[in-house]
């Protein structure tokens, strides 16, 4: 216990309901049970060369074959170092040529209520267009271009045409503001920026050039602006800089035929802050992270050519790349696409969605489905959801209570479901459930998929023993990992390389529980301390979800003289009074749930917490409000900066 070994993390969430994949799912599924897996996964392991040779080789293009299928390691690991390939190429060509032109790829809704479909032949046509046009304007191999678009399916062709010609994007999520933008192109020397006159949110419409406006005085770098127009709003069109997409593509040809790129040529990056410090530019390849999101995506969704599959992720974010896009796209699938929020008009616009377009596979954020908790379950009820077989989860641990509410409620208690752990940095899915093969437990990623070989250290970089906390890390290259952050080669092994030699430090705390499961415990800086014991801030948050009357809260260390740390909880309340007999009542469930040494010292009622506009908990902005220091540190990624203003006075009265 903390007593002997500080450094490691002490277990106090128990969870033992168990939930096996069904027979009928798991006899369709591709890997259909748990020896199966363990077969596949051992095979990975214990002979990676094999493994990926024989899977990159059958399905990827090749316009020239790879000579070695793994070299070097951590800071400057090749993957199948000499073949060509192309990501576009793989997403579209591959799949027209082997039949499935006339599959739908794209099913898009916009927020007004507006529909299109592309199958792959005509996302084929608008990609080649738009890369012409890319290259008129002087566009090519290693040339950045920023990306500030709304989720309509030109972000995505757009993407494409990047990738098609060699060109790198960075896509930044079209909710930041002009000097974030201006920070990334700068770091990126971005030579196009993409915009559209705005996006649909909410009923209204976001003029997003006039941002990008803003950005571009400061965006030296940017040689042109071309403007996608989305809605009726005025722009402001600077001559010779700026130029309408749709003027671009009328005079485009059709044939750009898809350019052999290196295996190890950077496909795009992607800025990241997480909840700490200066963005720094993820940069990822074209063959490793092609095969990497193309294989996770069938293995974890277990895709099959009647699903209609939705990730309701944004483009801006690493899931939107991998998982709208690359993934999907690379396997063939048929992919819906929404432009807004989900509750325009209505708080069922999700459910709405699912109905009408008969949606087999969905995969959302826990603080989505938080949400969905919080406004209530009349807003399901008013549909029929009997097309989902899948659901998935990402982007924070999913407390055990909305777990099993989005189990009930969302999958009728007949989906599994994926709670798929993994960061910007590693490209695609790295722990998750296998549908047809791993029974799940509520709160846990359970295993790690073929090619990934976890281990948990303390701070001394020993193994920690079964159910202590402690450093999660990966200890073999895999396919989809980040090969560096753009312009910063120091940043890159310092973060990632050097706290513990030969190992890729992912900056998370897990434990590894007697079933051989992982359990994600939050960010290693996140770790709260009371009197020697470390606890993780998601078990003291699935104790407090899992009372009736917490819709969601965020728990965080403030300084107390006697106990090192104190716990401060913000907690959003449903169906409840603020009231001092409230507190009381959290603090006793905490207390039974948990013990008397996670019991809150500070529980502070608010309307929201802050996020990041990923939806991630700021956590370290609560820190200094629980403190009672004034907010310090970026705050350039907070989504609602009003939320800041109301916390400070949310002090306990
Ligand atoms: C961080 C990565 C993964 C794509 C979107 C977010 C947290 C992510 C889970 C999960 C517990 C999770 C981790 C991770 N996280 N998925 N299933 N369970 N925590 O990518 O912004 O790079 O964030 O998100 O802390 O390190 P990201």
């Amino acid at each position: 216990m903390s007593e002997t070994a500080s450094s490691q993390i002490d277990n106090v969430m128990h969870e033992d309901r168990l939930f096996p994949p069904s027979r009928e799912f798991a006899t369709r599924a591709r890997i259909g049970s748990a020896e199966q897996y363990q077969e596949i996964y051992e095979r990975a392991k214990n002979d990676p060369h094999g493994f990926w040779d024989e899977i990159a080789k059958n399905e990827l293009h090749w316009f020239e074959p790879y000579t070695s299928v793994l070299e070097g390691e951590t800071t400057n690991v090749k993957w199948f170092a000499g073949g060509k390939t192309n990501l576009a190429y793989n997403c579209l060509d591959a799949n027209i040529a082997a039949g499935h032109g006339d599959r739908i790829a794209l099913i898009w809704e916009g927020e007004p209520g507006d529909q299109r479909t592309l199958t792959y032949t005509e996302l084929h046509t608008e990609v080649c267009k738009f890369a012409n046009a890319l290259k008129k304007l002087g566009v090519g191999v290693g040339d950045v271009v920023s990306i500030y678009m709304p989720m309509t399916p030109e972000i995505a062709i757009a993407m494409l045409a990047c990738v098609r010609i060699g060109a790198v994007h960075s896509v930044i999520f079209a909710g930041f503001s002009a000097e974030a933008i201006a920070d990334r192109n700068h770091d990126a020397s971005a030579k196009v920026q993409l915009t559209s006159d705005g996006l649909w949110r909410r009923g209204k419409c976001i003029p997003l050039k006039e941002t990008v406006d803003k950005a571009l005085e400061k965006s030296p770098t940017v040689e042109h602006c071309i403007v996608l127009k989305r809605c009726e709003n005025e722009c402001n069109m600077q001559e010779g800089r700026d130029h309408w997409w749709h003027e671009l593509v009328q005079s485009a040809s059709e044939d750009c035929p898809a350019t052999p790129l290196d295996s190890e040529t950077t496909s795009f990056i992607l800025y990241t802050s997480g909840s700490t410090g200066k963005p720094k530019g993820i940069r990822h390849t074209t063959a490793g992270y092609n095969i990497w999101t193309k294989k996770t995506f069938e293995w974890v969704f277990d895709y099959r050519d009647e699903d209609i599959y939705w990730c309701t992720a944004d483009c801006g974010w690493i899931t939107g790349h991998s998982y709208i896009v690359y993934g999907p796209l690379s396997a063939g699938a048929t992919c819906l696409m929404y432009e807004g929020a989900p509750n325009h008009p209505a708080e069922d616009r999700f459910w709405e969605l699912v109905e009408k377009y008969k949606v087999t596979i969905l995969y959302t954020a826990p603080t989505a489905i938080r949400a969905f908790v919080k406004w209530g379950d009349e807003h399901v009820d008013k549909h029929d959801l009997s097309s989902l077989r899948l659901l998935g989860t990402v982007g924070e641990g999913i407390n055990p209570d909305t777990w099993i509410w989005y189990h009930e409620k969302i999958g009728g208690g007949r989906c599994p479901i994926v709670d798929t752990w993994w960061q910007t940095e590693t490209g695609g899915i790295m722990l998750s459930p296998l549908p047809g093969a791993t029974a799940t437990k509520p709160g846990s990623c359970t295993q790690p998929l073929p090619g990934v070989v976890p281990v948990i250290v303390d701070e001394t970089l020993t193994p920690v023993e079964r159910n202590n906390g402690g450093m999660l890390c990966i200890s073999q290259p895999w396919p989809g990992m980040l090969r560096g952050i753009w312009g910063d080669e120091e940043r890159f092994k310092r973060q990632y390389w050097e706290t513990f030699p030969g190992n890729y430090l992912t900056g998370d705390n897990a434990r590894l529980d007697d079933d051989g499961y992982y359990w994600i415990m939050g960010r290693i800086d996140d770790v709260i301390n009371v009197s020697g014991h470390r606890l993780s801030t998601i078990e003291v948050e699935s104790a407090l979800v899992s009372h009736p009357n917490v819709a969601e809260c965020a728990a965080v260390g403030r300084p107390h003289e006697i106990k090192g740390q104190a716990i401060a909880v913000f907690v959003t309340i449903k169906d409840a009074e603020p009231t001092d007999e409230l507190r009381d009542d959290l603090r006793r469930h905490v207390r039974k749930e948990i013990g008397a040494l996670a019991v809150p010292d500070d529980i502070r009622f608010t309307e929201a917490v802050p996020k990041t506009r990923s939806g991630k908990i700021m956590r370290r902005l609560l820190r200094d409000i629980a403190a009672g220091h004034e907010a310090t540190g970026d705050t350039s990624t907070l989504e609602d900066f009003s939320v800041l203003a109301k916390l400070r006075e949310s002090d306990e009265q």
